[in-house]
């Protein structure tokens, strides 16, 4: 016989990792220092909370600039969502208040009715400054397990649920949910932010109409006479030809690459329609050298499976690496590079593609440059503090210290690359020619020579996981 569990209540707890925490920190205490915080923050009326909740106006996400805090609740409640099995909806966030509690505050007991998700994330937490706690939203029950002594302290019988804030913390739950702060029993102040999710509106534009006379059509450019403007079927464009020779080529017998050459039947005719396509900026910063001296651009093309591309890597990283794969997205990405100006470096920012959350990543790539085109390939790099190939404690610690150790929007070329890292060595581009390995190694595109002036490197890339 099993007991069967009928009813939950989701709770997602989530940590900010620390280097973001401290960003966010520094955020928030310059904002808590600014003229703004000290209009906008204000005791509550019945409360023991100074908060920004009463000035409606007030978003302290925009106000404090926190964007790095925006982007992990919205990651989060997409995972939240996940959770639910509700399928994906474009989330957004409502309202975003701060609230202070002094030693001794607390909050009464409330629920955020309206919204679809709500959370708190803590800013700073010092030991004993109370627990966010959602006693069993069941009342009936909570009187049951009082009138029967039988409240546990497993899932089934407990009466709450406490959980204690620390700094970089996000507790988020659905907005119906009711709880309660117990009292600040520390010297110091807890701060908290309190955020409140909605599901997007749709924007949909209508078109104006004039009233009374009918509006005269406005008449169409006939559409430029390209040969790629048609649609096209993702699967002839990007044919995997039968028979496939793989063959191991390990970079300096050191990183375990695989390399499928003529994978693609027709990689020309790949070239030709990526490389007309309109590419739309990929980690583009203000003030960063993208689109002033070169353009990083990406496209994105959905899959459908089964899909042929999909299945032969599959086929290889299990022959080869005796790991199941699934693919990370339903899609492919093009990575679309451009030379404006001088090349001031021989390779783009060394980084591993490790995603969280998967315990076996592969990187698959596939060179679409015509023979004429190709120049340098993908390189492969030692971390030199650590002398480590792959993803390491030392990088992530020094990521963490210098994040501009990191690829990011502002440069596509890393300075000081050669105190940091030793190229290991590279495996060359050829048109259509797969390449897979495992994607915890150190890589980074490689363009020894200043090329791709006139016609944009074109590299596809997707990613398989177990
Ligand atoms: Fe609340
Ligand atoms: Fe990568």
């Amino acid at each position: 016989m099993s007991l069967n569990l009928f009813f939950g209540v989701p709770l997602l707890v989530e940590n900010i990792d620390a280097a973001t925490r401290d960003v966010i920190h520094a955020k928030v205490s310059r904002y808590l220092a600014s003229e703004r915080a000290g209009r906008d923050i204000r005791p509550a009326a019945e409360e023991s909370v100074s908060t920004s909740y009463y000035k409606p106006e007030a978003q302290v996400l925009k106000d404090a600039e926190l964007v790095e805090l925006e982007h992990f609740v919205l990651a989060s409640a997409t995972q939240f969502l996940e959770g639910l099995r509700l399928g994906p909806r474009r989330l957004e966030i409502e309202r975003s208040w701060i609230n202070v509690f002094k030693p001794g505050a607390q909050e009464a007991q409330h629920s955020h009715d309206g919204s679809l998700l709500s959370c708190s994330y803590y800013v700073e937490a010092p030991k004993d400054c109370g627990c966010i706690v959602m006693p069993d939203p069941i009342g009936a029950r909570r009187v049951h397990r009082e009138f029967t002594k039988t409240a546990g302290s497993d899932v089934l019988t407990r009466r709450e649920i406490a959980i204690d804030p620390q700094p970089g913390r996000l507790v988020m739950f659905e907005s119906w949910l009711p709880h309660y702060v117990q009292c600040n029993k520390s010297e110091q102040v807890r701060i908290s932010i309190a955020m409140n999710l909605r599901e997007a509106p749709l924007q949909v534009a209508v078109p104006k109409v004039q009233h009374g006379a009918a509006a005269a059509p406005t008449p169409r450019a006939a559409p430029a006479e390209s040969p790629h403007a048609k649609p096209f079927l993702f699967e002839e464009i990007f044919e995997v030809r039968p028979n496939l020779n793989l063959r191991m080529e390990p970079v300096r017998n050191e990183i375990p690459t695989v390399v499928v050459d003529d994978f693609l039947k027709d990689p020309e005719q790949a070239r030709a329609l990526v490389g007309a396509a309109p590419a739309a900026n990929w980690k583009h910063e203000k003030g960063g050298k993208n689109f002033v001296d070169y353009y990083d651009c990406r496209l994105r093309f959905p899959i459908r499976y089964p899909n042929a591309m999909v299945a032969a890597a599959q086929q290889v990283i299990r022959q080869v690496y005796q790991v199941a794969t699934r693919p990370l997205d339903a899609s492919v990405d093009v990575n679309w590079f451009k030379q404006i100006t001088g090349k001031r470096a021989d390779f783009a920012f060394p980084h591993n593609d490790i995603t969280e959350k998967v315990s076996r990543s592969f990187t698959c790539v596939v060179y679409l440059n015509r023979h004429d085109e190709c120049s340098g390939g993908t390189a492969f790099f030692r971390f030199k503090k650590s002398g480590s190939l792959v993803l390491d404690e030392p990088y992530t610690i020094a990521v963490r210290d210098d994040p501009r150790l990191a690829e990011t929007g502002r440069d596509y070329w890393p300075a000081r690359a050669e105190e940091i890292w030793e190229f290991v060595g590279a495996v060359d581009m050829a048109p259509g020619r797969l390449l897979i390995f495992p994607s915890e190694y150190f890589h980074a595109a490689y363009h020894p020579q200043n090329s791709f002036y006139e016609f944009p490197r074109l590299t596809l890339a997707f990613w398989m996981v177990a």
